[in-house]
């Protein structure tokens, strides 16, 4: 039974999938949404409380389904009207919720819509579009797509003028001047929320409206619009959510969430890249630093926090200097380059490195706001370069080490991706199935992981954050606090041994508890808390009022 937290998304663990990635229920080689169905049990025992599902309309997939090409319905290899519900129904029945893909700042060339609106400059669907004589407007917008598109304007060889689009050519951006165009997308909205959907994770959302003279993001329009989608949600399906892709300096991003009236959450695009180069540099000034620009929020809103999705990890919000530190870390081989960013996997980017993947994480779920977790990264799960755009990131989930990873029982020649088959990332023992048997996999520790943050509040999104000064940039430390519950979280971000020395004295008598073994450390009092602490290891304690002698602690380990 669904709980009805109108917060719940401040709780909640979020897990992001492709619908064709999950599992394959009819062997066609594609997932589907009853393969997604037969599989929630899954992520229920993993203890994920809320499902971001891609782009799952119908589409000619030129931009793997970001480029839809008809609102209103599924692409048919997903499945129909039907399994999308059955879906939703058994999702809701294991208490975890739905939000879908809502892409509107664009649509594909081939809906029905653009195909009306290119057949004559007075065609009715003429102005849902952007149309020019030359391709001079919005000078000042950005390319996105800078290694296959040289301009946002294309031409429109049948009707002699060129059309705006953000992204790929074959993705017209939709003109939100026209109040039909607004109207159409609240009625989409309407029409999967009554379906059951939770909430949508809204794309692309700083481009909506264009105004010459500026670079066409961010626009005091499109915060209005967003505002009225949020009403309109609030008014008609209460307890449904807007996560915002807004992918922009933090003064930008944060006006997303508005006065609280706006998005409820937003990803930490600022934070993603960051705690990459806090890793690379072994100094913990870049995280801390975003962090306090990008806080305080509106009480009923949080950041989502992540380390890695479906797109590459972008590297355009940050300072070439930074760019630079990011490509010689992590993108060694230029095949690893999208873009302006890296199309690589959370493992591959951490060496496969299990320490510093476990790091990574714990910084993760216990910063304020809402982690999310992309499906196969709790595995470990490799990428493949050599696929093309961003689809090495796209792979088929690993499940057993069946054929095709227990994904599906086509020919492997029939997957929509070939499996993973690095021998370092080899399906056949990064899967689902021997991780769930070994208690020392990334699976087992990400499911305690997730487990214990639920058990310690402080550590949930509404806790505060208050950073610990201390003189080691190796060691990013600080106390994460809600009501009268405390947790001090240390994380080496280096490769060396080191020590910290605290000055905890506002909490003397308080006696750290590692959270995640319960073993005891020496109670706090005046002097400075010295503490040592391994390469990329962390920990998170939690600060109790002991109720026993000091002498007896070893007893309990
Ligand atoms: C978003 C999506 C990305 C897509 C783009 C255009 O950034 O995350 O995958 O290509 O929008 O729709
Ligand atoms: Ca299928």
């Amino acid at each position: 039974m669904m709980n009805d937290n109108k917060l719940w998304y401040r709780d909640a663990v979020f897990y992001e999938i492709p619908v064709k990635s999950f599992y394959d229920s009819n062997n066609d080689g594609i997932g589907d949404f009853r393969g997604l169905a037969m599989k929630l049990g899954y992520l229920k025992n993993l203890g994920i409380d809320a499902i971001w599902i891609l782009p799952f309309y119908k589409s000619p997939l030129k931009d793997d389904g970001y480029d839809i090409s008809d609102y209103y319905s599924i692409l048919p290899e997903y499945g129909t009207i039907d399994d999308f519900k059955e879906f939703i129904d058994t999702a809701h029945s294991l208490n975890i919720r739905v939000i879908a893909d809502l892409v509107v700042n664009h649509i594909s060339d081939q809906y029905s819509w653009f195909m009306e609106a290119r057949k004559s400059k007075d065609n009715p669907k003429r102005n849902w579009f952007i149309w020019s004589d030359t391709p001079d407007k919005f000078k000042d917008a950005r390319v996105i797509f800078v290694d296959t598109e040289s301009s946002n304007w294309a031409y429109d060889q049948s009707s002699k003028q060129y059309y705006f689009h953000r992204f790929y050519s074959s993705q017209p951006d939709l003109n939100y001047d026209n109040p039909e165009v607004r109207d159409e997308i609240k009625n989409v909205i309407r029409y999967w929320l009554n379906l059951g959907l939770d909430g949508f994770r809204a794309d692309a959302v700083p481009y909506l409206f264009k105004r010459e003279g500026t670079n066409c993001e961010n626009l005091p329009e499109t915060h209005n619009f967003f505002k009225e989608i949020r009403k309109m949600m609030d008014d008609e399906f209460p307890g449904t959510i807007l996560l915002a892709e807004a992918n922009q300096w933090p003064t930008e991003s944060r006006k997303y969430f508005g006065n609280g009236d706006e998005f409820q959450l937003a990803f930490n695009f600022p934070l993603m890249p960051r705690m990459f180069i806090a890793l690379a540099q072994s100094d913990y000034f870049p995280v801390e630093d975003i962090i306090k620009q990008t806080l305080p929020i509106p009480g009923n809103c949080d950041w989502c926090i992540f380390l890695r999705n479906h797109d590459e990890l972008t590297l355009e919000m940050v300072t070439d200097k930074e760019r630079d530190i990011m490509y010689r870390e992590y993108a060694k081989i230029s095949k690893m380059r999208i873009n302006l960013g890296i199309r690589r996997r959370l493992a591959p980017l951490s060496d496969n490195d299990i320490a510093t993947i476990e790091l990574l994480n714990a910084i993760m779920f216990s910063l304020p706001g809402t982690p999310i977790i992309y499906y196969g990264d709790e595995l470990g799960m490799g990428d493949n370069i050599y696929l093309g755009d961003r689809n090495g990131v796209r792979t088929p989930m690993q499940w057993s080490y069946d054929r095709n990873a227990g994904f599906s029982s086509a020919d492997s020649e029939a997957l929509y991706s070939p499996v993973i088959t690095n021998p370092n990332y080899n399906y056949e023992s990064v899967n689902v199935e021997a991780e769930s048997r070994l208690s020392s996999s990334l699976l087992s520790w990400m499911k305690k992981m997730i487990s214990v943050r639920k058990t310690y509040k402080e550590l949930l999104g509404r806790g505060d954050i208050k950073f610990i000064e201390q003189k080691n940039k190796r060691v990013f430390t600080y106390i994460r606090e809600y009501e009268n519950q405390r947790m001090l979280c240390l994380f080496n971000l280096s490769r060396s041994y080191t020590y910290v020395e605290l000055d905890l004295r506002e909490y003397a008598g308080l006696k750290p508890v590692e959270a995640i073994s319960g073993s005891y450390f020496p109670r706090i009092g005046e002097l400075k808390y010295f503490i040592t602490i391994s390469p990329r290891s962390f920990y998170w304690f939690n600060l109790t009022v002991p109720e026993r002698d000091d002498s007896m602690d070893f007893d309990e380990l």
